[in-house]
């Protein structure tokens, strides 16, 4: 048993990060562990954390498991939890109620919980003590772990728990099984040195780890071959790409390398707006393959605020940086993240962030409120804001941000913009769906035979999150 802990969590050491090219091995005996076997797996939180399905659901599959999409059918069940903010606990830990209930009708039911909860020191006490039936338990730097993990069950019978706090080197060799054909999500780097003041992610996640270019751009050119025509490059912070790796080449070299692969699309998330540099934003303007779309959180607009979150950029910096990637980039479509309720987030704090919104005419945002982490220098502060005060400002944020978002989709009204066709619309199965190059989702009349191909399509009506259209045909 290998305990998380959050002490070790938080450290940063100096230890060189080994690319390890044959770690993840499944042995001849654990292949065939999963015949006749289904797995649900289940995943919450960031795009991360769906990747991280991908490859779990790979390394299962080489065990023989395959997939249902039914709890109910599966005799392995396994949650891949987030660990940001408090509600995605109360989601996990009703859907570990289900498993409980499950599990007295299937003796032979294993059970598991992975992610970012499961590095998270006090949830892996409370399931030692009220869940002593959970089978495994394994955290984000050990996924490559999970058949021996498994292996280590069946043969003792007992609860297996295996999170290591510390970090581990790249394990390069770990399989994927994509959700799409067509959109492939790319690790360029893991962790986050960071430390937001509010964030579990550094102590989840790990240091920064950048993965060498040639690993990301090998990827990606495989994927051309297979046909895909969107990557999205993957980091908590992927303006800092880099920094780590002992190479002069950063972000902007990156974006610079994967557009000359010749993929058609490619997007990348998250830009902490501290590291976004000019030379980023000439490479986005200079290639056509580079999405005119940018994930910019702000988080809050107040510098008091952003002090105490130690975001490390101000009002005004951040507003200059909206208006030069505006100028640079006038067609693309910027969103962003905030919280609310921060502790201490004065009426005036708040109104400043309406501000900013306004400011900045966001095409949309996601929106928190501020939820305390055990461990973090946030959840240390005095929060003195009611929850009434909280929801009442979420609510009033929401209102404009909801208003700007119509407004920018009105702009689309009768425009004819590129769209990969990615399925059947989940709204109107008359209906195909997939996004802009601004990453607008739009529904599509008479795109039937398009999947998987980036086509023209004509706006015909605009709503608050979505756009209707029809194919235009050449
Ligand atoms: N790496 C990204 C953010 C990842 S978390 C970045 O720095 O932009 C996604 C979003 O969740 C954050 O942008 C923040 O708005 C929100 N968030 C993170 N921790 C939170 C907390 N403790 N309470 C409420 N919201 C939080
Ligand atoms: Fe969290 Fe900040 Fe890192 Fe984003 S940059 S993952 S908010 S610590
Ligand atoms: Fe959640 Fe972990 Fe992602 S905490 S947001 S799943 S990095």
């Amino acid at each position: 048993m290998i305990l998380p802990n959050l002490k070790e969590a938080k450290q940063r050491t100096n230890r060189e990060v080994i690319i390890k090219t044959n770690e993840y091995h499944v042995e001849e005996e654990l292949k065939k562990i999963g015949l006749h076997k289904k797995y649900f797996l289940k995943t919450y939180g960031c795009q991360m954390n769906e990747h991280d399905s991908e490859n779990i659901k790979a390394i299962l599959e080489e065990m023989s498991f395959t997939e249902t999409n039914i709890m109910e059918d599966a005799d392995f069940i396994l949650l891949n939890t987030c660990a940001i903010r408090e509600n995605a606990h109360n989601k996990v830990f009703g859907m570990v109620g289900r498993m409980k209930h499950l599990r007295e009708t299937k003796p032979d039911l294993i059970t598991g919980i992975c992610g970012c909860m499961a590095q998270e020191e006090t949830i892996v006490e409370e399931i030692m003590k009220k869940y002593k039936w959970l089978d495994i338990v394994f955290g984000t730097h050990n996924i490559h772990r999970l058949p021996q993990i498994l292996k280590e069950k069946i043969k003792k019978q007992k609860q297996e728990i295996e999170v290591f706090s510390i970090e581990g080197d790249i394990v390069e060799n770990i399989p994927v099984k994509r959700d799409s054909k067509y959109k492939a999500w790319i690790n360029i780097m893991y962790g986050c040195d960071k430390f937001c003041t509010y964030c579990i992610v550094p102590y989840t996640r790990g240091k920064q780890r950048s993965r060498p270019p040639e690993f990301i751009l090998n990827e990606v050119t495989e994927l051309v071959k297979e046909g895909y025509q969107e990557v999205t490059l993957l980091g908590q912070n992927v303006n800092a790409y880099g920094k780590d790796l002992h190479i002069e080449y950063n972000m902007a070299n990156l974006l610079e390398d994967v557009a000359k692969t010749g993929i058609a699309r490619i997007r990348f998330v998250t830009s902490h707006p501290w590291d976004f540099t000019e030379e980023m934003i000439e490479i986005i303007k200079k290639y056509d393959n580079i999405m005119p779309y940018i994930h910019l959180p702000l988080q809050s607009g107040s510098n008091r605020i952003l002090k105490l979150m130690g975001r490390r950029y101000t009002k005004e910096s951040y507003l200059e940086l909206y208006k030069k990637l505006k100028e640079a980039l006038p067609y693309s479509s910027i969103t962003t993240d905030i919280i609310v309720g921060f502790p201490g987030e004065k009426e005036e704090d708040f109104e400043e962030t309406l501000e900013v919104v306004k400011a900045c005419q966001y095409d949309s945002a996601f929106t928190f409120i501020f939820s305390a982490r055990v461990g973090t220098p946030a959840a240390q502060m005095e929060d003195t804001i009611s929850l009434k005060e909280k929801e009442k400002r979420l609510y009033q944020l929401n209102e404009l941000v909801n208003e700007y978002a119509k407004k920018a989709n009105d702009k689309y009204l009768g425009k004819i913009v590129p769209v990969l066709i990615e399925g059947v619309s989940e709204k109107n199965s008359t209906m195909m769906m997939g996004y802009t190059d601004t990453m607008k989702l739009v529904n599509v009349k008479n795109a039937d035979d398009f999947i998987g191909k980036i086509v023209n399509v004509k706006i015909t009506d605009v709503k608050t999150w979505s756009l209707d259209g029809e194919l235009v045909v050449d």
